[in-house]
């Protein structure tokens, strides 16, 4: 008589460990035979070097990182907040907004809920031509060739020339947010960035800030993540409903929209509105028509960044 079967396999972290000392070992003995008998030290949290290695069926795949910290990290982030963007991912939304930080693309540019400061920054170091990741290391500077005096001196040639092509922004850039730990957050990161003086930073609820002042014939770009109520909550005006005012935070983003209606449409120029968010119906709930939806992942979580025309009468009520 046949039964049912079934078969639990439990890999030990012994095991991988165990791989991961046989490697070590062969590269250590490796050193000793070619370096007259220096081994390199083991340091697991901090290593100069990496090597990740790939184990399927019949083969074992090394490599070699030559990236070291993560690639998203730029150098500039030490105060995060609790919901940051990727550097990379604020980037890629002034990317796809087509936003370069000049008059004729994507002119002035505004956060209204900042946090951190992530896309402020991106933005500013992109008006200010600040090449990405130029105040980080990168694992290979401490690889052979990059080791020889020839190869440091062209590094060190490349970084001065990218120091060369720093200028000061030719587009307005400010950020807010009604946290002031945030803001402060914001402005060391900025700091440390090289941006500090590039972007004008405010504390302020986003139903209430006036929109910046800029030139009339400038256009205007709005760009942000905003709370989303998972890990960030809604905070200002519509989180404390009073006796006159019943809203309540679930009113953030039709209020958003109305409060950019009022303040945002009598700009010659106009404004354009660019909100990342993983709601989508986020349009119909701000009751604005999105003129374009592009996705995006933040981390794991599918995203679209929804465009919205702000100009007179683009509230559907
Ligand atoms: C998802 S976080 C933005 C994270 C930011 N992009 C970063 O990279 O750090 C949303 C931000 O909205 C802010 N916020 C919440 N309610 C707000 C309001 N009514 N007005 C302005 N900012 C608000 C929160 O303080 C939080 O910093």
């Amino acid at each position: 008589m046949l039964h049912d079967g079934a078969v639990d396999f439990v890999l030990h972290a012994e095991l991988l460990n165990f791989a991961a000392l046989k490697i070590k070992d062969a590269v250590c003995d490796r050193f000793r035979d070619k370096a007259h008998g220096v081994r390199p030290d083991v340091n697991t949290q901090w290593p100069d070097v990496r090597i990740y290695a790939h184990l399927t069926t019949d083969t074992c795949s090394l490599y070699i990182d030559t990236s070291g910290e993560p690639l998203f990290k730029r150098g500039w982030r030490e105060d995060k907040g609790d919901a940051p963007l990727k550097e990379t991912l604020a980037a890629a939304m002034l990317a796809a907004a087509g936003w370069r930080g000049t008059p004729g693309e994507g002119g002035a540019l505004h956060d209204p809920c900042c946090g951190s400061g992530t896309i402020a920054i991106e933005a500013a170091q992109i008006a200010c031509g600040i090449a990405p990741g130029l105040k980080r290391r990168f694992a290979f500077e401490r690889l052979l060739p990059f080791t020889t005096p020839q190869m440091r001196a062209l590094m060190q040639r490349l970084k001065s020339q990218a120091q060369t092509r720093i200028h000061a922004p030719a587009v307005p850039i400010s950020a807010s947010d009604v946290s002031f730990r945030m803001l402060d957050f914001a402005r060391r990161n900025a700091q440390r960035a090289g941006v500090e003086a590039a972007i004008d930073f405010h504390g302020g609820d986003a139903l209430e800030r006036p929109a910046p002042a800029v030139p009339a014939d400038l256009h205007g770009t709005l760009m942000l993540n905003p709370p989303y109520g998972e890990r960030i909550e809604v905070a200002g005006k519509a989180a404390r409903p009073s006796a006159e005012d019943r809203d309540t935070p679930g009113d953030f983003f039709p209020r958003l929209a109305a409060h950019w209606k009022r303040a945002y449409t009598q700009h010659p120029a106009g404004w354009t509105a660019w909100v990342l968010s993983p709601d989508m119906k986020l349009p119909g709930a701000m009751r604005l028509k999105a003129s374009l939806r592009v996705p995006l992942w933040n981390g794991p979580i599918e995203c679209r960044l929804f465009r919205f025309e702000l100009v007179a009468g683009s509230a559907r009520d």
